[in-house]
């Protein structure tokens, strides 16, 4: 079966997680997030995780090799057309993206930005909290989306917290990662007939109403 992979492309805070929470139950497709497997890694204490902890507490990117090397891994296992959040992040993710899914018989589907600006970024991530219960992991804001009970997800119950790169100064490296990265990205996407840009500057369903729409064409 040939299996598509979806990318939501954005700064840091533009809501990637956000949306692809809800795009993957709407449109049945798997969350891959190399922010959350390398969490994951760096919770579990493995090799990679040791090797990438420092690295992400500082807000700057993990190596190409080792970020595609964990990705192609879980794409060999997968069933479903795949939504990716947080990858690809340079050029050369890309491109490695492209060479392995074409030597597997899959292809790239939708490619969206969620397009917020900069200024407003900052404030969306000090805020965040998040669901300590990984199979949960809802996402909360101390201001804009609180949780009914502070500190509580209102999901599953479990402890909210608060990811240690979710600084303002972890902030400004993750842009700055993200401004030295970025444009070329862009350039190997943009002018393919399956990009499209949404406006990530208004509510999170104004935004899902835009993303639904994108997904609901053929790719
Ligand atoms: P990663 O986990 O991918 O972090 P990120 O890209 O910086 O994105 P975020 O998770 O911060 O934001 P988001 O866009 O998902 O926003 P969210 O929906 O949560 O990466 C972390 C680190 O891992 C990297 O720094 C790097 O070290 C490493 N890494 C990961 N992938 C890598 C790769 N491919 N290559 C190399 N290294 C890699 O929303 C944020 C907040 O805003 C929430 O509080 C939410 O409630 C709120 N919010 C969401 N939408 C809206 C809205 N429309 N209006 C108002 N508030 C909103």
């Amino acid at each position: 079966m040939s299996l598509t992979a979806n990318i939501l492309l954005g700064a840091p805070g533009s809501g990637k997680g956000t949306q692809a929470k809800r795009l993957v139950e709407t449109f049945s497709l798997t969350h891959l997030s190399t922010g959350d497997i390398l969490r994951d890694a760096v919770s579990k204490g493995t090799e990679i995780g040791l090797r990438a902890k420092a690295i992400m507490a500082e807000g700057k990117l993990v190596d190409d090799d080792t970020v595609n090397g964990l990705v192609f891994a879980r794409l060999l296992d997968e069933t479903s057309d795949v939504l990716f959040d947080g990858y690809p992040r340079t050029l050369q993710q890309a491109q490695a993206l492209e060479d392995f899914l074409s030597s597997k018989g899959m292809k790239v589907g939708h490619v969206v930005l969620v397009d917020v600006p900069q200024e407003v970024l900052e404030a969306r991530v000090v805020g965040r909290r998040l669901c300590s219960n990984n199979a949960c992991g809802a996402i909360y804001h101390l201001e804009t989306k609180p949780s009914k009970q502070a500190g509580v997800c209102d999901v599953c119950g479990s402890p909210l917290k608060h990811r240690s790169d979710d600084t303002s100064e972890a902030f400004q490296s993750r842009m700055g990662e993200f401004n030295s990265t970025f444009q070329p990205l862009l350039g190997f996407y943009k002018h393919r007939p399956n990009f499209r840009s949404v406006d990530g500057n208004r509510s999170p369903e104004l935004v899902f109403e835009s993303l639904h729409h994108v997904f609901g064409e053929r790719a």
